[in-house]
Protein backbone atom coordinates (compact mmCIF):
# COMPACT_ATOMS: atom_id res chain seq x y z
CA UNK A 1 0.00 0.00 0.00
CA UNK A 2 1.28 3.60 -0.72
CA UNK A 3 2.08 5.34 2.09
CA UNK A 4 0.42 8.13 1.60
CA UNK A 5 -2.86 6.15 1.46
CA UNK A 6 -1.72 4.57 4.99
CA UNK A 7 -1.27 7.74 6.43
CA UNK A 8 -4.34 8.97 5.61
CA UNK A 9 -6.06 5.69 6.82
CA UNK A 10 -4.11 6.39 10.23
CA UNK A 11 -5.68 9.86 10.22
CA UNK A 12 -8.82 8.58 9.60
CA UNK A 13 -8.68 5.96 11.94
CA UNK A 14 -7.77 8.71 14.88
CA UNK A 15 -10.88 10.80 13.52
CA UNK A 16 -13.19 7.66 14.26
CA UNK A 17 -11.51 6.70 17.26
CA UNK A 18 -11.84 10.60 18.81
CA UNK A 19 -15.75 10.57 17.48
CA UNK A 20 -16.77 7.47 19.05
CA UNK A 21 -15.24 8.61 22.67
CA UNK A 22 -16.56 12.21 22.09
CA UNK A 23 -19.96 10.59 20.79
CA UNK A 24 -19.91 8.84 24.58
CA UNK A 25 -18.70 11.03 27.09
CA UNK A 26 -21.95 13.40 25.06
CA UNK A 27 -24.74 10.93 25.55
CA UNK A 28 -26.69 12.02 28.44
CA UNK A 29 -26.88 9.56 31.37
CA UNK A 30 -30.44 6.94 30.92
CA UNK A 31 -30.43 7.65 26.80
CA UNK A 32 -31.97 4.26 25.59
CA UNK A 33 -33.38 2.93 28.54
CA UNK A 34 -36.88 3.36 27.28
CA UNK A 35 -36.24 4.41 23.77
CA UNK A 36 -34.87 6.68 21.72
CA UNK A 37 -34.82 9.55 24.12
CA UNK A 38 -33.32 10.71 27.73
CA UNK A 39 -35.44 8.54 30.24
CA UNK A 40 -35.27 10.75 33.10
CA UNK A 41 -36.91 13.69 31.17
CA UNK A 42 -40.02 11.70 32.56
CA UNK A 43 -38.95 12.04 35.58
CA UNK A 44 -38.19 16.26 34.53
CA UNK A 45 -41.37 16.35 33.18
CA UNK A 46 -43.07 15.10 35.97
CA UNK A 47 -41.78 18.16 38.05
CA UNK A 48 -43.96 20.77 35.97
CA UNK A 49 -47.17 21.98 37.96
CA UNK A 50 -50.95 20.67 36.22
CA UNK A 51 -52.39 24.14 34.86
CA UNK A 52 -55.18 23.08 33.29
CA UNK A 53 -57.64 19.97 34.21
CA UNK A 54 -59.38 18.98 31.31
CA UNK A 55 -63.41 19.92 30.89
CA UNK A 56 -64.58 16.24 33.04
CA UNK A 57 -63.66 17.96 35.91
CA UNK A 58 -65.87 21.26 35.79
CA UNK A 59 -68.62 18.72 34.51
CA UNK A 60 -69.23 17.42 38.91
CA UNK A 61 -69.99 20.59 39.74
CA UNK A 62 -71.28 22.71 36.43
CA UNK A 63 -73.50 19.68 35.33
CA UNK A 64 -76.22 22.65 34.27
CA UNK A 65 -73.50 23.91 32.17
CA UNK A 66 -72.12 21.04 30.57
CA UNK A 67 -74.87 19.76 29.51
CA UNK A 68 -76.19 22.95 27.84
CA UNK A 69 -73.09 23.24 26.13
CA UNK A 70 -73.33 19.57 25.14
CA UNK A 71 -76.00 19.78 22.51
CA UNK A 72 -74.74 23.54 20.56
CA UNK A 73 -72.29 24.31 18.16
CA UNK A 74 -69.52 24.84 21.13
CA UNK A 75 -69.61 21.18 22.59
CA UNK A 76 -66.31 20.79 20.92
CA UNK A 77 -64.63 23.82 22.76
CA UNK A 78 -62.98 22.57 25.90
CA UNK A 79 -64.45 24.71 29.05
CA UNK A 80 -60.39 25.97 29.39
CA UNK A 81 -60.33 27.05 26.21
CA UNK A 82 -62.53 30.08 27.35
CA UNK A 83 -61.88 29.80 30.73
CA UNK A 84 -58.21 29.39 31.10
CA UNK A 85 -56.37 26.97 33.06
CA UNK A 86 -58.48 25.40 36.03
CA UNK A 87 -56.73 23.00 38.10
CA UNK A 88 -56.41 25.67 41.07
CA UNK A 89 -60.53 26.72 40.86
CA UNK A 90 -61.39 22.74 41.29
CA UNK A 91 -59.55 22.60 44.19
CA UNK A 92 -60.74 26.40 45.74
CA UNK A 93 -63.40 27.10 43.56
CA UNK A 94 -64.43 29.83 46.15
CA UNK A 95 -61.21 31.78 46.26
CA UNK A 96 -59.90 31.29 43.13
CA UNK A 97 -62.27 32.88 40.27
CA UNK A 98 -61.76 31.74 36.27
CA UNK A 99 -61.55 34.09 33.72
CA UNK A 100 -65.01 35.61 32.03
CA UNK A 101 -63.89 36.31 28.51
CA UNK A 102 -66.25 39.43 27.90
CA UNK A 103 -64.87 41.03 24.57
CA UNK A 104 -65.95 41.24 21.44
CA UNK A 105 -62.71 40.55 20.06
CA UNK A 106 -62.34 37.26 22.11
CA UNK A 107 -65.23 35.37 20.00
CA UNK A 108 -63.42 37.30 17.08
CA UNK A 109 -60.27 35.04 17.63
CA UNK A 110 -62.11 32.17 16.12
CA UNK A 111 -64.75 34.04 14.49
CA UNK A 112 -63.48 37.43 13.01
CA UNK A 113 -63.32 36.96 9.59
CA UNK A 114 -59.81 35.73 7.94
CA UNK A 115 -58.93 34.93 4.46
CA UNK A 116 -56.19 32.18 5.81
CA UNK A 117 -59.13 30.34 7.81
CA UNK A 118 -61.06 27.66 6.47
CA UNK A 119 -64.86 28.98 6.21
CA UNK A 120 -66.43 25.33 6.34
CA UNK A 121 -64.31 24.73 9.93
CA UNK A 122 -65.25 27.85 12.02
CA UNK A 123 -68.03 30.18 10.81
CA UNK A 124 -66.69 33.69 10.21
CA UNK A 125 -68.19 37.20 10.59
CA UNK A 126 -67.19 40.65 9.78
CA UNK A 127 -66.47 42.00 12.92
CA UNK A 128 -66.66 45.34 12.52
CA UNK A 129 -70.35 45.18 10.88
CA UNK A 130 -72.07 42.24 12.58
CA UNK A 131 -74.17 44.21 15.21
CA UNK A 132 -71.19 45.99 16.25
CA UNK A 133 -72.28 47.66 19.06
CA UNK A 134 -73.19 45.11 21.48
CA UNK A 135 -70.91 42.54 23.12
CA UNK A 136 -71.65 39.22 21.32
CA UNK A 137 -73.07 37.58 25.02
CA UNK A 138 -75.35 39.91 24.57
CA UNK A 139 -77.04 37.93 22.01
CA UNK A 140 -75.13 34.60 21.92
CA UNK A 141 -75.36 32.39 24.86
CA UNK A 142 -71.33 31.50 25.01
CA UNK A 143 -72.04 28.04 26.02
CA UNK A 144 -74.67 27.19 23.21
CA UNK A 145 -74.32 30.27 20.80
CA UNK A 146 -77.64 29.39 18.59
CA UNK A 147 -79.39 30.38 21.71
CA UNK A 148 -79.85 33.96 21.02
CA UNK A 149 -80.71 35.88 23.88
CA UNK A 150 -82.27 39.68 23.92
CA UNK A 151 -83.70 39.39 20.27
CA UNK A 152 -86.65 40.88 19.54
CA UNK A 153 -87.92 38.77 16.19
CA UNK A 154 -89.04 42.31 14.87
CA UNK A 155 -85.94 43.72 15.23
CA UNK A 156 -84.13 44.27 12.10
CA UNK A 157 -81.31 42.12 13.21
CA UNK A 158 -83.19 39.18 13.52
C1 LIG B 1 -66.89 29.97 23.95
C2 LIG B 1 -66.30 30.26 25.24
C3 LIG B 1 -66.79 29.52 26.46
C4 LIG B 1 -66.75 28.15 26.70
C5 LIG B 1 -66.27 27.06 25.76
C6 LIG B 1 -67.26 27.96 28.03
N1 LIG B 1 -67.60 29.17 28.57
FE1 LIG B 1 -68.35 29.48 30.44
N2 LIG B 1 -68.63 31.45 30.02
C7 LIG B 1 -68.24 32.08 28.86
C8 LIG B 1 -68.66 33.49 28.89
C9 LIG B 1 -68.43 34.52 27.80
C10 LIG B 1 -69.33 33.67 30.13
C11 LIG B 1 -69.98 34.96 30.64
C12 LIG B 1 -71.42 34.81 31.00
C13 LIG B 1 -72.38 34.78 29.85
O1 LIG B 1 -72.28 35.61 28.96
O2 LIG B 1 -73.28 33.91 29.86
C14 LIG B 1 -69.26 32.38 30.83
C15 LIG B 1 -69.78 32.14 32.10
C16 LIG B 1 -69.57 30.97 32.81
C17 LIG B 1 -69.93 30.77 34.21
C18 LIG B 1 -70.52 31.82 35.13
C19 LIG B 1 -71.99 31.59 35.35
C20 LIG B 1 -72.80 31.98 34.15
O3 LIG B 1 -73.46 31.10 33.56
O4 LIG B 1 -72.78 33.16 33.79
C21 LIG B 1 -69.61 29.49 34.53
C22 LIG B 1 -69.82 28.80 35.86
C23 LIG B 1 -69.05 28.87 33.33
N3 LIG B 1 -69.03 29.80 32.31
C24 LIG B 1 -68.62 27.57 33.25
C25 LIG B 1 -68.25 26.93 32.08
C26 LIG B 1 -68.04 25.49 31.97
C27 LIG B 1 -68.14 24.50 33.09
C28 LIG B 1 -67.71 25.26 30.66
C29 LIG B 1 -67.48 23.91 30.00
C30 LIG B 1 -68.56 22.92 30.12
C31 LIG B 1 -67.70 26.54 29.97
N4 LIG B 1 -68.05 27.52 30.85
C32 LIG B 1 -67.36 26.72 28.62
C33 LIG B 1 -67.56 31.50 27.81
C34 LIG B 1 -67.33 30.14 27.65
C1 LIG C 1 -65.58 21.51 43.24
C2 LIG C 1 -66.61 22.18 42.45
C3 LIG C 1 -66.16 22.95 41.22
C4 LIG C 1 -65.40 22.49 40.17
C5 LIG C 1 -64.72 21.12 40.01
C6 LIG C 1 -65.38 23.56 39.20
N1 LIG C 1 -66.08 24.66 39.66
FE1 LIG C 1 -66.34 26.41 38.72
N2 LIG C 1 -67.34 27.16 40.32
C7 LIG C 1 -67.67 26.42 41.44
C8 LIG C 1 -68.40 27.29 42.36
C9 LIG C 1 -68.95 26.88 43.72
C10 LIG C 1 -68.47 28.56 41.74
C11 LIG C 1 -69.14 29.81 42.25
C12 LIG C 1 -68.15 30.63 43.01
C13 LIG C 1 -68.68 31.98 43.26
O1 LIG C 1 -69.83 32.23 42.93
O2 LIG C 1 -67.90 32.78 43.78
C14 LIG C 1 -67.81 28.43 40.45
C15 LIG C 1 -67.68 29.46 39.54
C16 LIG C 1 -67.16 29.33 38.26
C17 LIG C 1 -67.12 30.37 37.25
C18 LIG C 1 -67.64 31.77 37.42
C19 LIG C 1 -66.53 32.75 37.69
C20 LIG C 1 -65.91 32.58 39.00
O3 LIG C 1 -64.78 32.06 39.05
O4 LIG C 1 -66.54 32.96 40.00
C21 LIG C 1 -66.54 29.84 36.15
C22 LIG C 1 -66.27 30.55 34.84
C23 LIG C 1 -66.23 28.46 36.45
N3 LIG C 1 -66.62 28.18 37.73
C24 LIG C 1 -65.65 27.59 35.55
C25 LIG C 1 -65.20 26.33 35.90
C26 LIG C 1 -64.41 25.48 35.01
C27 LIG C 1 -63.97 25.86 33.61
C28 LIG C 1 -64.15 24.32 35.70
C29 LIG C 1 -63.31 23.13 35.24
C30 LIG C 1 -61.91 23.42 34.96
C31 LIG C 1 -64.77 24.44 37.01
N4 LIG C 1 -65.38 25.67 37.08
C32 LIG C 1 -64.72 23.46 37.99
C33 LIG C 1 -67.39 25.11 41.69
C34 LIG C 1 -66.59 24.31 40.89
C1 LIG D 1 -61.59 28.53 20.27
C2 LIG D 1 -62.42 28.95 19.17
C3 LIG D 1 -63.77 29.57 19.46
C4 LIG D 1 -64.07 30.61 20.29
C5 LIG D 1 -63.11 31.38 21.22
C6 LIG D 1 -65.45 30.88 20.12
N1 LIG D 1 -65.99 30.01 19.20
FE1 LIG D 1 -67.90 30.04 18.51
N2 LIG D 1 -67.54 28.34 17.46
C7 LIG D 1 -66.33 27.69 17.37
C8 LIG D 1 -66.49 26.47 16.63
C9 LIG D 1 -65.38 25.46 16.33
C10 LIG D 1 -67.84 26.40 16.25
C11 LIG D 1 -68.53 25.27 15.46
C12 LIG D 1 -68.21 25.40 14.00
C13 LIG D 1 -69.04 26.50 13.41
O1 LIG D 1 -70.21 26.26 13.19
O2 LIG D 1 -68.53 27.61 13.21
C14 LIG D 1 -68.48 27.61 16.75
C15 LIG D 1 -69.81 27.97 16.52
C16 LIG D 1 -70.34 29.20 16.87
C17 LIG D 1 -71.61 29.73 16.42
C18 LIG D 1 -72.55 29.04 15.45
C19 LIG D 1 -72.13 29.37 14.05
C20 LIG D 1 -72.77 28.45 13.02
O3 LIG D 1 -72.06 27.99 12.17
O4 LIG D 1 -73.96 28.19 13.08
C21 LIG D 1 -71.79 30.96 16.99
C22 LIG D 1 -72.98 31.90 16.79
C23 LIG D 1 -70.64 31.20 17.83
N3 LIG D 1 -69.77 30.11 17.73
C24 LIG D 1 -70.47 32.31 18.63
C25 LIG D 1 -69.39 32.51 19.48
C26 LIG D 1 -69.31 33.53 20.48
C27 LIG D 1 -70.40 34.58 20.75
C28 LIG D 1 -68.10 33.42 21.09
C29 LIG D 1 -67.53 34.22 22.24
C30 LIG D 1 -68.28 34.14 23.50
C31 LIG D 1 -67.42 32.31 20.47
N4 LIG D 1 -68.23 31.76 19.52
C32 LIG D 1 -66.13 31.88 20.78
C33 LIG D 1 -65.14 28.13 17.90
C34 LIG D 1 -65.00 29.19 18.79
C1 LIG E 1 -77.55 41.98 18.46
C2 LIG E 1 -77.40 40.55 18.57
C3 LIG E 1 -76.08 39.92 18.14
C4 LIG E 1 -74.81 40.26 18.53
C5 LIG E 1 -74.37 41.40 19.44
C6 LIG E 1 -73.94 39.30 17.90
N1 LIG E 1 -74.66 38.41 17.14
FE1 LIG E 1 -73.93 36.89 16.06
N2 LIG E 1 -75.75 36.53 15.27
C7 LIG E 1 -76.92 37.15 15.70
C8 LIG E 1 -78.02 36.61 14.90
C9 LIG E 1 -79.48 37.00 15.04
C10 LIG E 1 -77.46 35.69 13.98
C11 LIG E 1 -78.17 34.88 12.88
C12 LIG E 1 -78.51 35.76 11.69
C13 LIG E 1 -77.28 36.30 11.05
O1 LIG E 1 -76.49 35.52 10.50
O2 LIG E 1 -77.11 37.55 11.13
C14 LIG E 1 -76.03 35.66 14.24
C15 LIG E 1 -75.12 34.87 13.56
C16 LIG E 1 -73.80 34.67 13.97
C17 LIG E 1 -72.88 33.68 13.42
C18 LIG E 1 -73.18 32.71 12.29
C19 LIG E 1 -72.96 33.41 10.99
C20 LIG E 1 -73.38 32.57 9.84
O3 LIG E 1 -73.00 32.94 8.73
O4 LIG E 1 -74.10 31.57 10.01
C21 LIG E 1 -71.71 33.79 14.11
C22 LIG E 1 -70.45 32.97 13.89
C23 LIG E 1 -71.88 34.85 15.07
N3 LIG E 1 -73.15 35.37 14.96
C24 LIG E 1 -70.92 35.24 15.96
C25 LIG E 1 -70.99 36.41 16.69
C26 LIG E 1 -69.86 37.01 17.38
C27 LIG E 1 -68.47 36.43 17.41
C28 LIG E 1 -70.30 38.17 17.94
C29 LIG E 1 -69.48 39.22 18.67
C30 LIG E 1 -68.31 39.70 17.95
C31 LIG E 1 -71.73 38.29 17.63
N4 LIG E 1 -72.09 37.20 16.86
C32 LIG E 1 -72.56 39.31 18.05
C33 LIG E 1 -77.05 38.08 16.69
C34 LIG E 1 -75.98 38.74 17.27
Amino acid sequence: MPIQIKRHLIILAILIAAFVVFQQLMIPESFGELGHYRANSLEDNELFDIHYAGQESCYECHEDISDLKEMDLHYDLSCETCHGPGTDHNLSPDSVELFIPDDRNFCGLCHAKNTARNEDAVFQIELKEHNPDKNCTYCHNPHAPWELRNQDPQEENF
